[in-house]
């Protein structure tokens, strides 16, 4: 991770690249969405541009007699790095993989909003323009201003698939209608904190099998302490917890023997994550470009049909558990599973979606932040030692937590949150406009694609001072001058669209954690070296993650 000096001197460097910035945009067209009210009688006005009274409007526009009027200036003034640039920096610099560190220097270079000339509006239709948006009230505007079905990204290529293979969008690729529905439906059992705390015991069996777990892999090492690639580990651990929740079955991923099912899962999910780029390209790339570059849409399939291949398994096995019940004559009673296949709220169809689709968003997202919290508790051992005291003081050494427990411990949560403030697994989100925007002077029509720097605004100085540091105890002292409150750290999203899977992520990491530190000091290894972040669709370890787990005397 890079500190801002180091940024400032990249800074430089990125203004001469700014100074070519493309000017050879169309001009955008006002939409003629009825959301958006602007008056444009004011004498001197060029044509095609409107007046604000004020920025921080965002929707609704009506000049005062008091203020002054600014003029609202369009998409083809705001400036960025040209294509060129981007083309340098992403392919020759490896771009892809820093990401995360790309938005922090442009955010620094372009203040308030940038537009990056990306290859996209060569290659397909519009919505094409991508604007990355990192200032915290900027950030909240736009969230604030979503409507009843928020859509988060052009979805084409997941849609396409599914309409290829006859199958159905789940929540994250569905829009509109159809993803309020699901989402209604989906919400009943898992967006509280009460809904999930039902899971507690599940977990915690999972929990009991992944020190275990930890017991024979150190004992492998020479130190009898090291568990080297926890990451490999904790993926293990939140697949199964998640399946657990999801299937409400066990996939026995933390055995010495990895059934052969849940191994071919893994190799798609690979396939998924591995090709990421190519993935990304299967969605850029324009379809009557793939047969010259067949492979990135083929693989993409080919890893599609994996992850369903997987979900339909286990849904279909619940299913015959639930009909053998029936015929016995037995009540059914069950988690989320149960519930979607017996309340019959969703096509069977639906349900293998959306199985595939939580489980996709589920098994990565809260390894790597299980990764990293542990990485960062084994670095700073006085924070570690604070935490485990809460533990010891609130619940005892050796008492199994439950969900109930948690919130009785503020700095095992304050950790999580500071886990993801630092690291946030999406480095950031998306959100294309539904209706006409002014956003930081600058007019966004309805339609446009946005991109919300999450990880610029969580290292801003402006929200969290000494932005670099570990210090969870920010997340505790609302009297601090970290604006903890705000939205500058998000990392779950916002909103109605935000992630429904996050009760269930904080459950898992929660007692993974309390559990960890009853048991074990979590110790830097020797093997240890600094681990930076790389981009690799989500926010991922560079390097492999080594550390000791020292029985507590
Ligand atoms: C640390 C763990 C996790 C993080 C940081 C995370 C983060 C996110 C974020 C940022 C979004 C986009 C929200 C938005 O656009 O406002 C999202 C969406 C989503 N997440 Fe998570 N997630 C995590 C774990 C999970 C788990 C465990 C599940 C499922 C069991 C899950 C299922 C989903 C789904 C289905 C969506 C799409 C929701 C929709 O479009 O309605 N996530 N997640």
């Amino acid at each position: 991770m890079k500190c801002k000096r180091a940024l400032e001197s990249e800074r430089r460097t990125y203004f001469h690249h700014a100074i070519f910035v493309s000017r050879f945009h169309q001009l955008p067209k006002l939409s003629s969405s009825p959301s958006l009210e602007v008056q444009n009688n004011s004498p001197g006005n060029k044509e095609g541009e409107v007046m604000a009274g004020s920025e921080s409007a965002g929707a609704l526009l009506k000049p005062t007699a008091t203020r002054p009027l600014r003029r609202v200036k369009s998409l083809q003034e705001m400036p960025g790095p040209n294509t060129l640039c981007n083309l340098y920096e992403f392919f020759w610099k490896d771009g892809f993989g820093r990401i995360h560190e790309i938005q922090v220097q442009l955010s620094w270079l372009f203040n308030k909003l940038f537009t990056p000339r990306l290859l996209k509006p060569f290659l397909s239709p519009p919505p094409h323009k991508t604007l990355l948006n990192h200032r915290v009230n900027m950030v909240a505007q736009v969230l604030r201003a979503e409507g009843r079905a928020p859509q988060r990204a052009n979805m084409e290529s997941w849609q396409e698939y599914r309409d290829l293979r006859g199958r159905a969008t789940g929540l994250i690729s569905a829009e509109g209608e159809q993803w309020l529905k699901m989402r209604s439906v989906l919400r009943q059992k898992i967006l509280k904190p009460k809904d999930v705390a039902v899971f507690s015991g599940g977990v915690n069996e999972v929990i009991t099998d992944l020190i275990k777990r930890i017991h024979t892999l150190r004992s492998q090492e020479d130190d009898r302490e090291t568990v080297t690639n926890v990451n490999n580990l904790f993926f293990k651990y939140s697949m199964e917890g998640v399946a657990t929740i999801l299937y409400e079955c066990r996939l026995g991923c933390l055995e010495n023997n990895v059934p052969l099912q849940t191994v071919e899962y893994i190799e798609a999910l690979e396939l998924m994550f591995s090709m990421f780029k190519t993935t990304m390209y299967a969605g850029a790339i324009p379809k009557w470009l793939r047969p010259l570059i067949p492979k990135p849409w083929r693989e993409f399939c080919r890893s599609w049909d994996g992850l369903f291949k997987f979900s339909q398994i286990h849904v279909d096995n619940k299913l015959k558990a639930i009909q053998s019940q029936l015929d016995q004559g037995k009540e059914v009673n069950g988690g989320l599973l149960t519930f979607l296949l017996v309340s019959k709220e969703l096509t069977l169809e639906e349900i293998y979606a959306n199985m595939t689709e939580m489980l996709l968003a589920g098994v990565d997202t809260t390894s790597f932040t299980l990764s990293w919290a542990t990485y960062l508790l084994a670095k700073h051992p006085e924070v570690q030692q604070r935490v485990y005291e809460e533990i010891v003081n609130k619940l005892g050494r050796d008492q199994v937590p439950v969900a109930d427990d948690v919130p009785k411990m503020p700095l095992i949560r304050a950790v999580l949150k500071e886990t993801l403030r630092l690291y946030p697994v999406l480095p950031g989100n998306g959100r294309v406009t539904q209706k006409d925007l002014i956003v930081g002077g600058y007019l966004i029509p309805k339609g446009t694609q946005l991109a919300l720097c999450h990880y610029t605004t969580s290292y801003s100085e402006e929200n969290f001072p000494m932005a670099d540091e570990f210090r969870p105890e920010r997340w505790l002292r609302k009297d601090t001058l970290d604006r903890v409150d705000n939205f500058g750290s998000i990392p779950f999203g916002y909103g109605i669209r935000s992630c429904i899977g996050k009760r269930i992520a904080e459950l898992e990491i929660h007692l993974a954690l309390i559990q960890l530190l009853q048991n074990f000091e979590i110790k830097i290894s020797s093997k240890t070296e600094p681990v930076h972040a790389k981009t690799h669709g989500l926010l991922t370890p560079g390097n492999s993650i080594n550390v000791r787990f020292s029985d507590r005397k």
